[in-house]
This record gives structure tokens, C-alpha cells and sequence, in this order.
């Protein structure tokens, strides 16, 4: 039986969030420069972008650039900055002809000009289309993601002071980068590190983590399909026992 018809349509993981990981070391194995795994890397994220739309995945978020990633060699920087321009010159008629809703986390204005410019018209391009939401995460970290959100808060509500006990979960969610998207169901991790790297740490509180060995530029939608079937493995307690999630 094939991967795909293994896995239960009922069961699907409504947001799946990947640590995209290994394009550097993908590159040395074959004797190539880290950016050669970067270009190689966006064969591995269409791929998985068509399979996560094809299987009716919701909501897909794909970690790209993080803020600690600008401490790499600028060469690499630019590259990646480049990298991402090109592709999504390259890849747009794609995504709105499969119904992709582009959408971004991060500090997008912290990007270079063209680069946020791109990924602006792009989003408005695509923001009628109703298939899966695609979020890439760039110049994204959850820590400035919270400490951002605190600052809003701040600010927002500087001529009238919040009632402390009006402060919740809900209430400081919508501060967040990710407001309106649900908690990822399942994070798939590649390259075989086990570390979160500052990714989505309020909105991975009940996750299911999933590491495979497999470099990303050699991820495809078959390693998808086995980190969902792998997920539906699992039973997700919620803090509760066994015996009230089989009721
Ligand atoms: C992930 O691959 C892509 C980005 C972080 C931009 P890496 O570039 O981290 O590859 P490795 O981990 O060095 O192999
Ligand atoms: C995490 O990968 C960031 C992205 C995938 C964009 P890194 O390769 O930068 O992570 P660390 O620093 O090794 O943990
Ligand atoms: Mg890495």
C-alpha cells in the first residue's frame, strides 16, 4: 500500500510547522558550497508545499530565516536573500494556481527592501485564495516574537490601563505573530538536530515533535506523509488519562 493511502483523511494534522534543517551539510557531503543546499532546498519545500495542498493540510509553516541566522557569514545571507526573491518570482504562478494562501511570521520589515516588497505583493496576490495557508518564517524567533508582543501590548493600551485579571492565553495570543492560525498539531524536524532553535515556543506548548535524519534537500512529500503517519500514532492526552480520550 502506498504511504499516502495509509494515512486516515479523518485524522490530519490541522497545522504542521517544519524546522527545515540540513541544506549546509546536504551541499559538503557532495563537496559543494552550504549555498548549493539552499537552492536545492526549494525542490524539497515545493514538494512538500504540493503535498501538504494535495492531502488538505490547512495551515503549513515552513521556518526559513531565523534572527539568529544573520550572525552566518554575510555571503550566505545574501545568497539566502537572494535564494528567496527568485523563488518567489519562480514559484507564484504555482501557488495561485494550487489555491496557496501565502502568509508570513517574523519581522518582515526588518528584511531587505526588495525582499519584503516581493513577499507584500505577493501575499496580496494570494489572500483570496481559500486551500492551504502557507506561512514561512522569516527573520523569525518566538523570543522576539513574545517580547514584540509585550511591546504591543504596551503600547496599544497606554491611554487606558488593563485589567489585570482580563489578561489570558486568548488575550496575549492575539499579540502574537500567529493570531487567527491555530497551534501547529505536529513539528517535523530534519537533519536529525532535536532542538526547537527559538521557533514557536508559546504556539508548541502541546505539539507532537517528529525528527527524521533526512537532510532537507532530500525531503519529499513521502517524508511528510511518514511524519503524519507517525502522528496518528500518537495519543494526544492533553494533560487527561488514557481512559477519557478513548470515551
Ligand atoms: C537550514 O539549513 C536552512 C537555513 C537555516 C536557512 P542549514 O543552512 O542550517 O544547514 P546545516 O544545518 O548547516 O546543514
Ligand atoms: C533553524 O535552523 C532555523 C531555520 C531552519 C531557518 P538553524 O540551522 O539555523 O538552527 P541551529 O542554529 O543550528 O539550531
Ligand atoms: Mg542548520
Amino acid at each position: 500500500m502506498d504511504l499516502k493511502d495509509q494515512i486516515d483523511k479523518k485524522n490530519l494534522p490541522q497545522h504542521i510547522a517544519v524546522i527545515m534543517d540540513g541544506n549546509g551539510r546536504w551541499a559538503q557531503k557532495k563537496g559543494n558550497q552550504r549555498i548549493f543546499g539552499h537552492k536545492n532546498g526549494v525542490k524539497a519545500v515545493r514538494d512538500t508545499v504540493e503535498g501538504a495542498a494535495e492531502l488538505g493540510i490547512k495551515f503549513l509553516t515552513l521556518y526559513a530565516f531565523s534572527t539568529e541566522n544573520w550572525n552566518r557569514p554575510q555571503q550566505e545571507v545574501n545568497a539566502l536573500m537572494s535564494l528567496l526573491i527568485t523563488t518567489i518570482n519562480s514559484e507564484t504562478d504555482t501557488l495561485i494556481k494550487n489555491n496557496v494562501r501565502l502568509l508570513t511570521i517574523g519581522n518582515i520589515d526588518g528584511l531587505p527592501k526588495n525582499v519584503s516588497a516581493k513577499l507584500k505583493g505577493l501575499i496580496n496576490k494570494t489572500s483570496k485564495n481559500t486551500g492551504l495557508s502557507l506561512i514561512l518564517a522569516l527573520n523569525y524567533s518566538a523570543r522576539w516574537e513574545i517580547v514584540n508582543a509585550v511591546k504591543e501590548i504596551i503600547t496599544e493600551n497606554r491611554q487606558n490601563p488593563i485589567d489585570v485579571g482580563s489578561i489570558n492565553n486568548e488575550f496575549f495570543e492575539r499579540y502574537l505573530n500567529t493570531k487567527d492560525i491555530p497551534d501547529p498539531d505536529l513539528l517535523i524536524r530534519t537533519s536529525g538536530e532535536y532542538r526547537i532553535s527559538n521557533f514557536l515556543i508559546w504556539q508548541m506548548a502541546y505539539s507532537e515533535l517528529y525528527f527524521t535524519e533526512v537532510l532537507w534537500p532530500d525531503f519529499r512529500r513521502n517524508d511528510l506523509y511518514e511524519a503524519i503517519i507517525d502522528y496518528q500514532k500518537r495519543e494526544r492526552r492533553f494533560g487527561k488519562v488514557s481512559e477519557q480520550i478513548k470515551k
